[in-house]
């Protein structure tokens, strides 16, 4: 790395393989190994996670930090180096009473209560470990609520002429649904004075917004698909931050993610029973067949098989698979295979489905990279009628496995899928445009008719779909001109 590269500081709770709970795990480990690849000196600080095995991932230990809290409370943190993908740097922050437990926000569903320190002292802890070794960063990159706190804590630093003020601030929106609201009793910890407390800074509804901090406060803001970003401008999208968003909309754009097509490529996933290409899909058949015998379906070719690959939550639409999905297979001869752990009452949804319709639908209940793979691989439809989408990932690998996606035309679903026009046979997926059990449902229908009617059309499409690539460099460029023009500004 050349020394008068650009520094740029990942800030996250999630990080692929370490701790990821969804798609911003991935985003954190792709987006940096993207950038190091434009001559960026990106890299990453998370917390150590009872759950990240030091020795499987061979960290390192590195001197501690003392790190101090703006109520005057002093935190002894250990450091910890890795080496993430990519040649990426990254650095974990240990502090048992914090990190030391085995969720990332909540354990079984309860969220943690002190989630405003927890990530709060991360971001305070990742700008103590670059000044401890002198590489303060131009740029500190923070990703949702969790680290949106560092926006304001960069501001209050440069209003006092700290050093660590002198550092741009880019916040990213990965899902706005998500705010971390706190009782206002944390502002002192944080290090934020009274005047962060007003409903231009950090207050909403008389707590601590964190969200809202970070809108307020970054030099940047970026979401991740263009159709989410101004669908978070306007209401019910912005969920309440919308005005605060179009105050900044000269500064905030939405940019698409990418996809690791290192990880997630028929080609060469090792985690598949057969390897395909567009030009010749029999690896996909022998996928679809060994999924069946897997997952106890008929192993049956001429059956067009459904995935499901989801965190269970209601922005995923599960309202709309309860009404559709039962619907759906009473109606047609169709097989579904679904992989899945959340909320508890559509974890017991799946369940039932599995038992009522043995042999034609199985459910995981859980978490399997592995069994993820191989449903992208083996399935010929990939469903995901999420009620909001920022970008949506799994659609993309969906695409690039020829697994034609029905989605609901929502953020980055939209973006991403080219709907099926039946006249000339092509397009990437089938889509929905109003959020109904009905409509979905009528979606999978016109799927399962294509792939008995139009058989040519499927094919088609298959290899219209794995040729769509949604590559990290031009996100990564993109990502690159904000950074040069935040610390251009910040400079001047
Ligand atoms: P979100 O981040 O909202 O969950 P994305 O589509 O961006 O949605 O990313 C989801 C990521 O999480 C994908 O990599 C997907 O494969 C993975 N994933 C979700 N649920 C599971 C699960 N139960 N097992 C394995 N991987 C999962
Ligand atoms: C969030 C969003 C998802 C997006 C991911 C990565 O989890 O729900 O749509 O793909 O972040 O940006």
């Amino acid at each position: 790395m050349e020394p008068s590269a650009l520094k740029v500081l990942l800030v996250a709770s999630e990080c692929a393989p370490y701790a990821k709970c969804g798609g911003l795990g991935d985003v954190v480990a792709s987006l940096p190994k993207a950038l190091r690849q434009q001559g960026v000196d990106a890299r990453i600080v998370m917390p150590l996670y009872a759950s990240i095995a030091k020795e499987k991932y061979q960290l390192q230990p590195e001197p501690p930090v003392r790190v101090l809290c703006g109520n005057g409370e002093v935190n002894g943190c250990g450091v910890w180096r890795g080496q993430a993908d990519g040649d990426v740097p990254i650095g974990f922050v240990e502090h048992d009473r914090y990190f030391a437990r085995t969720g990332i926000y909540d354990d079984n569903g309860y969220e943690f209560g002190d989630n405003a320190f927890r990530f709060g002292l991360l971001g305070m802890a990742a700008m103590q470990i670059c000044r401890d070794r002198d590489w303060l960063p131009d740029v500190v990159h923070g990703h949702d609520w969790p680290t949106a706190v560092l926006m304001p804590q960069v501001h209050a630093w440069r209003k006092a002429g700290l050093p660590s003020g002198r550092t741009a601030s880019v916040l990213t929106i990965h899902n706005q649904s998500y705010q971390g609201y706190y009782h206002p009793s944390a502002m002192g910890y944080l290090g934020l004075g009274a005047e962060f407390f007003t409903p231009d800074g950090i207050e909403a509804w008389g707590k601590i917004n964190l969200l809202k901090g970070g809108i307020n406060f970054a030099d940047a803001i970026t979401t991740v698909s263009p159709t989410y970003a101004r669908e978070i401008m306007s209401e019910p999208g912005g969920q309440g931050l919308a005005m605060y968003l179009q105050r900044r909309s000269d500064d905030f754009e939405g940019i698409l993610n990418g996809a690791d097509y290192d990880i997630w490529n028929p080609e060469t996933d090792r985690r598949i029973p057969a390897n395909y290409r567009a030009e010749s899909l029999i690896g996909k058949q022998t996928c679809k067949r060994e999924l069946q015998a897997e997952r106890g379906l008929q192993e049956d070719p001429a059956v067009p098989l459904f995935g499901i690959v989801t965190r269970l939550a209601s922005q995923k639409g599960t309202g709309l698979m309860r009404e559709a999905l039962p619907w759906a297979l009473n109606e047609m001869n169709m097989q579904l295979v679904a992989l899945g752990s959340g909320n508890a009452d559509d974890e017991e949804f799946f369940r039932w489905l599995a038992r009522t319709y043995p042999g034609r639908v199985s459910a995981e209940i859980g978490y399997s990279e592995d069994l993820a793979h191989r449903i992208q691989a083996g399935a010929d439809f990939f469903l995901m009628p999420s009620l909001f989408e920022p970008c949506g990932l799994a659609q993309m690998y969906a695409l690039r496995y020829g697994t034609l996606p029905v989605v609901h035309a929502t953020g980055g679903l939209e973006d991403t899928i080219e709907q099926y026009n039946p006249d000339e046979g092509r397009g990437t997926g089938f889509k929905f445009y109003s959020p109904t059990g009905q409509a979905f449902h009528d979606t999978i229908g016109w799927a399962v008719s294509t792939w008995y009617d139009r058989p040519s059309h499927v094919t088609q499409m298959r290899e219209q779909a794995m040729r769509v690539r949604f590559d990290w460099e031009t996100s990564a460029q993109r990502y690159l001109a904000i950074y040069r023009r935040v610390v251009a500004r910040q400079r001047n």
